[in-house]
């Protein structure tokens, strides 16, 4: 997969989320980043299902699901029935990994990892080939609109030398506090997909921040292709 902004609606119109779905759409946006909040694993409380599934019928966008909930294992289903492509599960609140991973997977979705700021590339390190992708938080998860944590780019140019060292096919996945003046870094650093929510729905033109980052990102990921081939 080539490098890719993945609009987070966090920080879309409620009361109009077609609106910036059409838009992503006609800016090209290939995933819509949905982050499900419950009020107990994070201090906030955003949707559920029914608004995953509702998203779904209006659209093909692949939709990447970041479970942010202390419940994953008893409800994953749920949103993979509403429409998930890829679900994220935290594990710092899941008991046992691999068996949710193996499940996620075996309902037809593609598995994912999120790990907090805090929590140790140890922690997915022997899961991995059970991943589609991991999802490093750039910021502590609960809401958009925060500051990137700058240790974040080392753990991610660690966690792609594991990936690389293994030799497994694993999607990074970087989110929290991802704009213009980053995202390149973030790129470089081996972020395959890269979340950004409030750089793009707080600007005055939306679709026109979603390019931006999108060619920044493009073009990060052709120049660090090239220094890996020289
Ligand atoms: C935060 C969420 C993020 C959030 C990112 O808990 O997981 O996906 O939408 O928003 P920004 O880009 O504003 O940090
Ligand atoms: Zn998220």
């Amino acid at each position: 997969m080539k490098a890719a902004i993945a609009p987070s609606l966090l920080s879309g119109n409620f009361l109009n989320l077609l609106a910036d779905i059409r838009l992503m759409e006609k800016s090209e946006a290939k995933v819509l980043h949905l982050d499900v909040m419950d009020g107990h694993f994070v201090p906030n409380l955003t949707f559920g299902p029914p608004t995953v599934r509702a998203i779904r019928e209006v659209t093909d966008l692949t939709l990447d699901v970041h479970l942010m909930i202390a419940n994953a294992e008893q409800t994953f289903k749920d949103y993979i029935g509403a429409g998930a492509d890829f679900v994220s599960v935290h594990v710092e609140a899941v008991a046992n990994l691999e068996d949710l991973l193996c499940e996620i997977t075996n309902a037809g979705a593609k598995a994912g990892v999120a790990l907090n700021p805090d929590t140790p590339l140890e922690a997915v390190e022997n899961f991995l080939d059970k991943c589609h992708h991991v999802l490093l938080m750039s910021v502590n998860p609960g809401f958009g609109g925060q500051k990137f944590i700058p240790a974040m780019f080392n753990k991610t140019r660690q966690l792609q030398s594991i990936i690389r060292r293994k030799g497994q096919n694993v999607l990074i996945e970087v989110d929290g506090g991802i704009e213009k003046d980053n995202v390149r870094d973030v790129v470089k650093a081996g972020g395959d997909l890269v979340v950004s929510g409030s750089s793009i729905f707080s600007s005055p033109n939306p679709g026109r921040e979603f390019r931006r980052l999108q060619q920044i990102a493009l073009e990060a990921r052709v120049d660090s292709q090239k220094i890996r081939q020289e």
